[in-house]
């Protein structure tokens, strides 16, 4: 009989320590929920904090605050009400509903991301896939729209949905946000905050819930001058990337080669993409992952979402569900803006000086009265205004396709009207901004930080967590709770509190017990209070990675904590300043 793997034994540790557990516990728990403990909480909120830092700060971008729930319109410009569903299924004995395509993909092992109802209908009949839990037949697979539906106050038909994604309040607020920013382009927007989204059959712990952390940006650019001026940066960063050609192949193995490469052979479309995918995998590197278990794997067309030209999801090798994806980097185009200003129709285009005046050559629909008059008579005036409305080159279409044009159900014919050529001259030209979005999801973050922590020294677990993440930087410990150590131990607990550190403080308990406690909860210091300590006022420091010791100053403690847990120094390297 095998053993629990690597999410049982986490799953165990996060609720005993803190860190995270199913939500609604004394209630049975409901799917897709969870809580984060004292220490998840901590935990989330650091890498949080090292997103805002990595990106928002040091790529300038400007983080905004939007609501949650959203009026129905919103979403109907982007798209979601039509398009954010899950094909699903359910047993006609046991009346269970899953999720078709992931029933399908668990029975077969076949990547079933995108297919479609008929093709999941097929396989289940092919394959003789029944009711994972009572082996019942199962129904033709359905769309079930996956956002949250709620009312916004007391009227019934003043429809609200839950976002499933942060990024429509940022493309609803472009334009505001736009001219904060005294109209710069390129532009990021970011945003951090709950997303919902009603998953049908969520049973992957912190890997798929209803209810999540996203951390997402817009970055905003002039598709006419798509350059990205950061690239030196990191173009001969290394990346491992399975782009679409390879996956039309079947080929599902990562070719690494630098992000310049990647952009010369178009596997990238977008130079901002492929900055922002270095940067990704730079940060997630920094989480404790390291770049052989990370991969960015690109969507097929239908494994797309709806607003997006190509898709990269950064993903990395989780032991229960394999290549996990952590981040989406998607080109979304000007599909979301696009979108707004259609249904909203608000202008949210940007003006683009020119250096100079320059002048074009522009086709204009000039109506013709002596033949508008006697044909429309009476509303010869309102016909006249449409055609005047009418971009040229939409008129010559409609002519050269079906011969007339119809405007407000008026039949115009091309004797109607004149397509004449003028010259103007221009200052600059509007246009829609083009907009690439990595998008990462904190909850998996968090997990996939505490699957890569895991550690076994010697029969013992150690959660070595990247020092500038841990929910708890350092322990203080007295050797024994008597003789002034307690004291003096509680002395030093305040004043590092004081200065700033998340640090915690245990007397119960033999020292060794102590440790392996503050190992397993991924504590980087402990700092012991002996008998020696009331002589020479020095501490022993155990470091949780080597279990290594030194002594040190109780004056000098603060300092060297700043830069152990600031910086890459090692234990070793850590020298006495006296
Ligand atoms: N705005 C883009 C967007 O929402 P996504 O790929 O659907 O893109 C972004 O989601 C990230 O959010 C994912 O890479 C993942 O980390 C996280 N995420 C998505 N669905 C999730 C779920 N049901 N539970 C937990 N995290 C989720």
């Amino acid at each position: 009989m095998s053993g629990p793997d690597k999410y049982e034994i986490l799953a165990e540790l996060a609720r005993r320590r803190g860190f995270f557990w199913p939500s609604f516990e004394i209630y049975g728990g409901v799917g897709g929920f969870i809580d984060l403990g004292p220490l998840g909480a901590s935990l989330k909120r650091r890498l949080e904090e090292k997103w805002r830092d990595f990106f928002v700060r040091r790529q300038g971008l400007l983080e905004i605050v939007t609501p949650i729930i959203m009026p129905a319109k919103v979403f109907e410009a982007s798209g979601h009400v039509q398009h954010f569903k899950d094909s699903m299924v359910e047993c006609t004995k046991c009346k269970r509903k899953y999720r078709a395509d992931h029933i399908v993909h668990d029975a077969t092992g076949m990547e079933t991301e995108g297919f479609d109802l008929n093709q999941l209908d097929a396989l289940i009949r092919e394959k003789n896939i029944h009711c994972v839990e009572c082996g019942g037949e199962l129904t033709s697979p359905q769309y079930f729209g996956t956002m949250f539906t709620t009312t916004i106050g007391p009227y019934s038909e003043a429809v609200g949905y839950a976002r499933p994604e942060a990024a429509q309040g940022m493309f609803v607020d472009f334009k505001r946000v736009y001219e904060i920013a005294r109209e710069k382009m390129p532009l990021g927007i970011a945003q951090i905050g709950q997303a919902l989204r009603n998953e049908i059959s969520p049973r992957q712990g912190p890997v798929r819930l209803r209810e999540f952390t996203i951390m997402e940006f817009e970055f905003f650019f002039d598709p006419e001058d798509p350059r990205c001026d950061r690239l030196g940066e990191v173009e001969n960063e290394r990346i491992r990337i399975v782009p679409l050609e390879f996956r039309e192949k079947g080929v599902e193995e990562p070719i690494e080669l630098t992000v310049a490469e990647a952009l010369k052979k178009g596997y990238i479309k977008q130079p901002w993409s492929a900055y922002f995918m270095a940067l990704s995998k730079q940060f997630v590197y920094e989480l404790g992952i390291p770049p052989e278990k990370q991969r960015f794997h690109e969507k097929l067309q239908t494994e797309r979402a709806h607003y997006s030209a190509q898709t990269y999801d950064h993903q990395v090798q989780l032991e229960r569900w394999g290549w996990v994806e952590l981040a989406g980097n998607a080109y979304r185009t000007d599909f979301d803006l696009r979108g707004h200003m259609q249904t909203s129709k608000v202008d949210l285009t940007v003006f683009k000086p020119y250096d100079g005046p320059r002048k074009r050559k522009l086709k204009v629909v000039v109506p013709i009265s002596a033949a508008i008059g006697p044909e429309f008579k009476e509303h010869a005036g309102e016909v006249t205004r449409k055609i005047l409305e009418m971009d040229a080159s939409l008129v010559e279409e409609s002519f050269s396709k079906h011969g007339f044009l119809t405007l407000n159900g008026f039949k115009v014919l091309p004797n109607h009207v004149r397509i004449e050529e003028k010259e103007v001259s221009e200052s600059g030209k509007r246009f829609i901004p083009h907009v690439i979005e990595p998008s990462f999801g904190a909850e998996r973050l968090v997990y996939a930080v505490l699957e890569y922590a895991y550690s076994i020294v010697k029969d013992r677990v150690v959660m070595k967590i990247p020092r500038g993440l841990v929910p708890i930087q350092a322990i203080i410990l007295p050797l024994v709770n008597k003789d002034g150590l307690d004291e003096k131990a509680r002395g030093l607990h305040r004043n590092l509190l004081h200065a700033k550190f998340d640090v915690e403080y245990d007397e119960s308990g033999s020292i060794g017990r102590r440790y392996a406690r503050a190992d397993e909860t991924g504590i980087p210091v402990a700092i012991t209070v002996d008998y020696q300590t009331m002589q020479d006022d020095t501490v022993t420091l155990r470091d949780r990675d080597t279990w290594e010791q030194k002594r040190f100053q109780i004056s000098e403690v603060i300092d060297v904590l700043h830069r152990y847990l600031s910086s890459t120094v090692s234990f070793e390297d850590l020298e006495s300043k006296r």
